[in-house]
C-alpha cells in the first residue's frame, strides 16, 4: 500500500482558507449549498472487505449476518488517489450500474486507499445489498470525492454519530485528534456490534469516546444526554438518523449552529399535490407527502436515483414546462427527488435507456495518475 503522504504546505493553506470560509459562513448562518458534482471518474479495485458483525455469536449457536461491510478501495492503476477532506463522499458506480454515495471514513493522509463502510438495508433500493456482495478484486468506478459536509477548524468539538453515521465523522475525529483539539465523540446505535469504527476511534483516546449501544441502556439517548458535557464554544457535528439530528438541532443552545449530514431524504414540509407529465406520456399524480421520483418510479421502476437529497444529480432530468420550487438542479433541469411543481403541473423528459445503467454522460476530467478518501 502507498505509504502515508503528509499534506503539503499549499494543501495546509488551502485547508486553512476553506476552514475559515466555512466558519464565517456558519457564523453568518448561511445555508450550505449542495456540493457541486465532480466530473472525475476514478477506476478502483476492491482491495479488502471486512464485515463488522459476522462473527458475533449470541448464545450457543447464533451467528448474525454481517450488518456493516467495510471496504478498502485502491486505484486500479496502483498510485495515489485524489485528495479529499473530512466529510467528503464518493459516488460509487456498482457493477449493476446503480450509483450510490458513501462517505469516506478513512484518513485523508493515506493517499493510497479509500475506505467506505456500508450498512445493509434489507428493504432499500438494492445498493447496500449489492455492496455486501462485492469481493476483493472487483473493479468499480468512483466519481468525486466531493464534500457536502465540510469540517471547519475549531478549538473544541463534540461529535455525535448514530450507527453508520460514524462514517463522515470518523475522519473529523482523527483530524481533531491530530491537531490537538479538545474533542469528544458519542457513538450511539442499536447494539455494540452494529457500531463500526468505534474501537478504532477509541484507540485515539479512550477517555474522549463514549460508545452507547441502545440495548445496554434501555433505548436511544435523548438529545439532552447527547449534548451533556457540551463545552461552551464547541463545534457540534452530528450524523445519523433524521430523528436524532432533528432532536439534537432542537436541543442546541440558542444561536449555536449544528453541523449535520443526513443519510435519508429530507422530510416534505407543506407539500402540495401536483401532476408530473412525461413528454410522450404518462402523466402521474404526485401526492402532497410524496416525491416526483417515487411517483414516477411506480411507472418507471428503472428510473435512477441515489442520494434522494437533490445533490448527486442522478435523478436530474430536463424540465420542459412549468416551474419548480425547492429544486437544486440547474436551469432547465429538475431534481425529481426533491423538486416540486410551483403550480399544478410540470412536464419533464426522461431518459429512454435503463437509468440503472447510469445514463448520465460523464465528462472526462483530468486523468487520475494512479490510485486512493456516511447516513
Ligand atoms: S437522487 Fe440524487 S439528486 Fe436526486
Amino acid at each position: 500500500m502507498t505509504p502515508p503522504v503528509r499534506p503539503s504546505r499549499t494543501m495546509r493553506r488551502v485547508d486553512l482558507v476553506v476552514g475559515l470560509a466555512a466558519a464565517l459562513a456558519a457564523r453568518a448562518g448561511r445555508r450550505r449549498r449542495p456540493a457541486p458534482a465532480v466530473d472525475r471518474s476514478v477506476a478502483v479495485i476492491v482491495h479488502r472487505v471486512r464485515r463488522s458483525c459476522i462473527d458475533e455469536v449470541h448464545g450457543a449457536d447464533q451467528v448474525h449476518g454481517a450488518d456493516v461491510a467495510e471496504l478498502e478501495l485502491v486505484s486500479a492503476s496502483g498510485g495515489p488517489l485524489p485528495g479529499w477532506r473530512p466529510g467528503a463522499h464518493v459516488d460509487v458506480v456498482l457493477p449493476s450500474g446503480r450509483v450510490r454515495q458513501y462517505s469516506l471514513c478513512g484518513d485523508p493522509v493515506e493517499r493510497g486507499v479509500y475506505r467506505i463502510a456500508v450498512r445493509r438495508i434489507p428493504g432499500g433500493g438494492g445498493g447496500s445489498r449489492e455492496v455486501h456482495t462485492l469481493t476483493p478484486g472487483t473493479a468499480l468506478t468512483l466519481r468525486g470525492p466531493r464534500n457536502a459536509f465540510p469540517f471547519a477548524a475549531a478549538p473544541s468539538f463534540l461529535f455525535l454519530a448514530g450507527g453508520i453515521g460514524i462514517t463522515p465523522i470518523a475522519p473529523m475525529v482523527r483530524a481533531a485528534a491530530a491537531n490537538g483539539a479538545d474533542w469528544r465523540l458519542v457513538h450511539t446505535g442499536r447494539t455494540r456490534a452494529s457500531l463500526p469504527l468505534s474501537d478504532e476511534l477509541a484507540a485515539l483516546d479512550p477517555e474522549r469516546v463514549e460508545v452507547r449501544p441502545d440495548d445496554a441502556h434501555g433505548g436511544p439517548p435523548s438529545a439532552e444526554e447527547l449534548l451533556a458535557g457540551h463545552p461552551d464554544g464547541a463545534a457540534v457535528y452530528c450524523c445519523g438518523p433524521p430523528p436524532m439530528i432533528e432532536a439534537v438541532r432542537r436541543a442546541m443552545p440558542a444561536g449555536r449552529r449544528l453541523h449535520s449530514e443526513r443519510f435519508s431524504p429530507p422530510p416534505i414540509r407543506d407539500g402540495r399535490p401536483f401532476t408530473i407529465e412525461v413528454a410522450g406520456g404518462p402523466s402521474v399524480p404526485v401526492p402532497a407527502d410524496g416525491t416526483a421520483l417515487d411517483a414516477l418510479r411506480a411507472v418507471r421502476p428503472d428510473l435512477a436515483f441515489s442520494c434522494r437529497q437533490g445533490f448527486c444529480g442522478t435523478c436530474h432530468v430536463p424540465l420542459l414546462s412549468g416551474e419548480t420550487v425547492g429544486d437544486p438542479a440547474g436551469p432547465g433541469l429538475t431534481a425529481l427527488c426533491v423538486g416540486r411543481a410551483a403550480g399544478d403541473r410540470v412536464v419533464v423528459d426522461l431518459p429512454r435507456t435503463s437509468p440503472e445503467k447510469d445514463p448520465r454522460p460523464v465528462r472526462q476530467g483530468p486523468r487520475v495518475p494512479a490510485r486512493p478518501a456516511r447516513r
